[in-house]
């Protein structure tokens, strides 16, 4: 096995979005624009208090957002009268295809305070899917995978398989291994990952080390890992928190207007046409 180590490190960029939404934006930053096949990564954070703050009415073409609540709910609605909330530890795979319209919005459950917090991923889609039907895969909370290392250490496998457990999320052409992995101070994991699959980690709480030097990646960092076939993290001084995704890359010309990417300037043409007219 070969131990991947990081190539790069990436500090979230705090990022206006959506209405009133601050989140922190590692891809999709300025000077960082995609790693393939991811071309997005936020954590978002919305207070409670925060009136009518969410994202409402907004398009999606050519590309898949995923989201995963760590506190709070979200509402989400779109233009096909799909509805639902998402809670937290939930995930949303969505494949927005030829294009969806849809509202994401905090559902107030004002009794509980926690900030309605999050990460959203928008994940590339191949051109031969670029144009398929929208379509949702839900999984609530219950349904991910738990797999207890120790006392204090844990993972959930929210897409993929780790340690014989596998996530309900299926027919995902880039084969995504998507974890949540909270180790305790000191203790270490050894995912195994395909070696010619994009992979990285964005740490969530604490801090993380990896490699023979233990290079600390701390909160709200991204550490984009090099070649090899496994990944080795171990929970820093106070322990730590991460997602760690990895997929197939799909090496395609992007062309990237707003919240559509298609692979040429004139496809994005017609997507801003289809929009505009209601053809979503
Ligand atoms: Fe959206």
């Amino acid at each position: 096995m070969t131990n991947r180590i990081i190539s790069k490190l990436v500090p979230a960029t705090p990022t206006p979005e959506g209405k009133g939404v601050t989140v922190y934006r590692t891809i999709a930053s300025p000077g960082f624009s995609h790693l393939d096949p991811f071309l997005l990564l936020d954590e978002f954070v919305i207070s409670p208090h925060a009136k009518d703050a969410g994202f409402p009415d907004h398009p999606h073409r050519g590309f898949e957002t995923v989201t995963y609540m760590l506190s709070g709910q979200m509402r989400h609605a779109d233009n096909a009268g799909n509805a639902g909330v998402i809670g937290p530890g939930a995930v949303q795979w969505m494949t927005a295809g030829r294009g969806v319209v849809h509202s994401e919005m905090p559902e107030s459950d004002g009794d509980k305070g926690d900030d309605i917090r999050g990460m959203q991923i928008w994940v590339n889609l191949a051109a031969r899917e670029k144009m398929k039907a929208p379509y949702y895969q839900d999984i609530d909370s219950a349904e991910i995978p738990t797999v207890k290392l120790s006392e204090h250490s844990w993972v959930r496998v929210i897409a993929g398989e780790f340690d014989g457990h596998k996530s309900p999320v299926s027919g995902i052409a880039i084969r995504p291994l998507y974890l949540d992995i909270n180790l305790a101070a000191g203790e270490s994991i050894q995912v195994p990952v395909v070696a010619d699959h994009q992979a990285f980690i964005y740490v969530i709480e604490g801090a993380l080390e990896n490699g023979a030097a233990q290079t600390s990646v701390p909160m709200r960092n991204l550490a984009i890992l090099d070649d090899g076939d496994q990944i080795k993290l171990r929970g820093g001084d106070n322990g730590g928190r991460a997602i760690l995704l990895s997929a197939a890359k799909i090496d395609e010309p992007i062309a990237r207007y707003g919240p559509f990417v298609m692979n040429t300037r004139e496809e994005i043409s017609i997507a801003i046409d289809d929009y505009n007219a209601g053809r979503f």
